[in-house]
């Protein structure tokens, strides 16, 4: 079998120069973060027992009661169907290498974060993008499944509600997605990671794995729940091939989740409700200042408003590219954008976040710059 080569992760590669030093991080995609005084206050005796707290080997699987908890999260499963991952990037790696085989070819909604392809080509995979942009609403058309469909098709991978654009389909067009993917025996990689923060609750799609028995949710602490520190995640999945296989795999990455993450993890989903509630507060409140800010630059920036999550993804009108506009922006006052080409999206593109406290001192930079050089 010829060694796996992994093409360089544009996006994270960029963070890594720049996320740590400009001043204001614009563009990032998990909402603001908890100390953890924060969390053991959500609950009486928890700092005694987080002191108390052993640190050995954790099961292979998640904790028991963190894995329930997770479970809790969906309609119709149970804490078998869940394994617990260093993070989302951990099960996106590990599917894509457990499950999927070289020659076997993928349908893969875009633009993407980009692990959720470049994985897959690593091993040999073959990807055909499920393109959106812009003009269209980044909405998807369901007659390209049918279209793009062969028989080396082995997945579909979906990001619902999507980063960077912030998309969202309606209920039908989900559930339509996945009577496609049964019909032809896809498996369906459903990242899920924004789940959660839908603007309007009742627009809320239910997960991949309620729908479909071949569907595998991902979730992760990191986004909705602000808590990227505890580089905690899972899939859930009612297919137990499926996981036995990523199970087995993840005997060679991580064998089994910290400890103190799986704790304040629990404990954290115990309070999920209070939290996510913080978190969609943040983004209501910092959405409408975006809104007022793309009104008054309405020549410069155009953009679809994003229907669920903590980014959106405009284009500048002024550029064929936003990379000159996003390095100048960040020299002259710190602050940090992406730009479109780290999502291989259209070029004009780029990513503004908006899911952390300190969103308004970022975009009042922002209008700063806009004042001085457009
Ligand atoms: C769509 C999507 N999936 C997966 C991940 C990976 O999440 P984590 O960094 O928590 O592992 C990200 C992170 O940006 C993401 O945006």
């Amino acid at each position: 079998m010829a060694a796996m080569k992994l093409e360089p992760f544009a996006l994270e590669r960029f963070f890594a120069r720049h996320e740590f030093t400009a001043a204001h991080v614009l563009c990032a995609s998990d909402c603001e973060t908890f100390t953890i005084r924060e969390l053991l206050a959500l609950e009486t005796g928890a700092e005694e027992k987080f002191a108390a707290l052993r640190l050995g080997y954790t099961e292979t699987a998640g904790n028991p009661e963190l894995r329930q908890q997770i479970a809790n999260l969906y309609q119709g499963v149970t804490a078998a169907d869940i394994l617990v991952f260093a993070g989302a990037e951990e099960a996106i790696f590990i599917f894509m290498n457990a499950v999927l085989n070289s020659g076997d070819r993928l349908l893969v909604h875009s633009p993407y974060y980009q692990s959720l392809v470049a994985v897959a080509r690593g091993n040999g995979c073959q990807v055909t993008p499920w393109q959106t942009s812009q003009e269209n609403g980044w909405k998807l058309d369901l007659g390209f499944l049918e279209r793009s469909s062969t028989a080396a098709t082995r997945a579909l991978v979906v990001n619902f509600p999507h980063n960077p654009s912030g998309y969202l389909p309606g209920r039908d067009f989900f559930e339509r997605c996945l009577q496609l993917a049964a019909a032809r025996g896809w498996l369906v990689f459903s990242d899920e990671v924004y789940r959660f923060l839908e603007y309007q609750p009742e627009n809320r799609l239910p997960a991949a794995c309620e729908l479909y028995e071949n569907g595998v949710s991902l979730g992760v602490m990191s986004k909705s729940f602000g808590l990227a520190g505890l580089r905690l995640g899972w899939v859930a999945c009612r297919n137990r091939a499926v996981l036995e296989k990523m199970a087995t795999f993840k005997d060679y990455t991580t064998i089994c989740t910290a400890a103190p993450s799986e704790f304040l993890a629990t404990l954290a989903l115990r309070h999920h409700v209070t939290i996510l509630k913080r978190n969609r507060e943040i983004i209501a409140r910092n959405l409408e200042l975006l809104r007022v800010f793309m009104r008054q630059h309405s020549g410069l920036f155009s953009w679809q408003e994003p229907l669920a999550g903590p980014v959106a993804f405009p284009r500048v009108n002024f550029a064929e590219a936003s990379d000159d506009f996003c390095a100048d922006l960040l020299e002259k006052h710190g602050v940090l954008l992406l730009p479109g080409r780290l999502f291989a999206a259209a070029p004009d593109q780029f990513r503004i976040g908006f899911g952390r406290g300190d969103f308004q001192a970022g975009l009042e930079k922002l209008a700063a710059y806009m004042r001085e050089n457009c």
